[in-house]
């Protein structure tokens, strides 16, 4: 299946980088966000982005101009009728998403596919609520998208052969490393790092080490380009406590409960970088 156009959905941190990703990969791209002013913080994202890698020479200004002319944002989701693949990278609320997959379904034509970039909500769910759901598969990636190399593709068990092989050669059309995982919460990576950054939270809550030492004997101690606290502030606090409560829900291994303070601090609005304070405070360091 030949893909030309790419429709993300959501355009936060996620959906930003996701939607730079494709068309940095040649992909002509649409994002969709809820209203004006959301589209308008995202593109904005983007449009820095790519003046960072301006100012650096990394690209041309013509390449910037031939960017923006291949990325188009909407606040209406029938624009993306004519798209032959879709992100979904919206809130990790499963009720959204089931709502937002069958108007999907109706909308885009019998051969689109359908991916999820969700972290650890069931993607199965997701399909099933569709007529397409040989069609739909997890396309998980990892922030910031267009710098990590990783994608998760995450196969249900009805997920068929051939949309795998063709997420695959997207993935490494996007100029991702992909690896296969079976749709079960937190698929390969977030299985493994939520009870890491769960364990860094329960340690400063018992008083063990100090949030700047935590850090820096996980940087320097085991060569990690960032401490626990500041990947819990640059994934967000509130993203982290939805993919551990996704993954307790499923298993119920107390390995997965979120500490009081994370819940404290996401019902606090401290969520990290995005909303300016996190376990670090971005507003002072600025
Ligand atoms: N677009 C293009 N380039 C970008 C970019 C963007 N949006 N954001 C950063 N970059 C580039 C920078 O320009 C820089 O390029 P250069 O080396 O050529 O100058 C390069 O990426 C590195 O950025 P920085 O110099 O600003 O900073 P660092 O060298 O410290 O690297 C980092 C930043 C890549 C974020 C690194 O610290 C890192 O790998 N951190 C760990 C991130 C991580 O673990 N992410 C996964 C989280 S888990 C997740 O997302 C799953 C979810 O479901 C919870």
């Amino acid at each position: 299946m030949e893909i030309h156009k790419v429709g993300v959905i959501g355009c936060g941190l996620m959906g930003a980088g996701i939607a730079q990703t494709c068309v940095q990969a040649g992909y002509t791209t649409i994002v969709r966000e809820v209203d004006q002013s959301f589209l308008d913080k995202g593109t904005a994202r983007i449009y820095d982005a790519w003046q960072t890698m301006e100012r650096k020479g990394k690209i041309t200004a013509e390449q910037v101009e031939s960017y923006r002319a291949q990325l188009q944002g909407t606040v209406t989701l029938t624009d993306l009728a004519d798209c032959d693949l879709v992100i979904e990278a919206i809130l990790e609320n499963i009720e959204e998403k089931l709502r937002l997959f069958p108007v999907l379904d109706r909308m885009l034509a019998p051969s689109a596919l359908i991916l999820s970039n969700t972290s650890s909500l069931s993607v199965t769910q997701m399909g099933a609520v569709t007529k397409r759901p040989e069609k739909i598969c997890g396309l998980h990636f990892f922030n910031p998208a267009p710098v990590m190399k990783l994608v998760e593709i995450v196969k249900t068990i009805s997920t068929a052969e051939e949309t795998i092989e063709t997420i695959k050669q997207f993935a490494l059309s996007l100029g991702k490393t992909p690896v296969l995982a079976k749709d079960t919460a937190g698929f390969i990576v977030n299985f493994l790092l939520i009870p890491y950054l769960l364990a860094a939270i329960r340690m400063l809550e018992n008083g063990i080490a100090s949030r700047d030492d935590i850090d820096t004997a996980m940087k320097l101690g085991c060569g990690y380009p960032m401490g626990p606290f500041t990947l819990l502030d640059y994934v967000g606090l509130d993203t982290t406590l939805w993919a551990a409560e996704a993954i307790y829900e499923e298993y119920k291994d107390p390995l997965y409960t979120p500490p009081p303070l994370l819940r404290r601090m996401v019902t606090s609005g401290l969520y990290g970088r995005k909303s300016g304070r996190g376990f670090y405070d971005y507003q002072k360091d600025k």
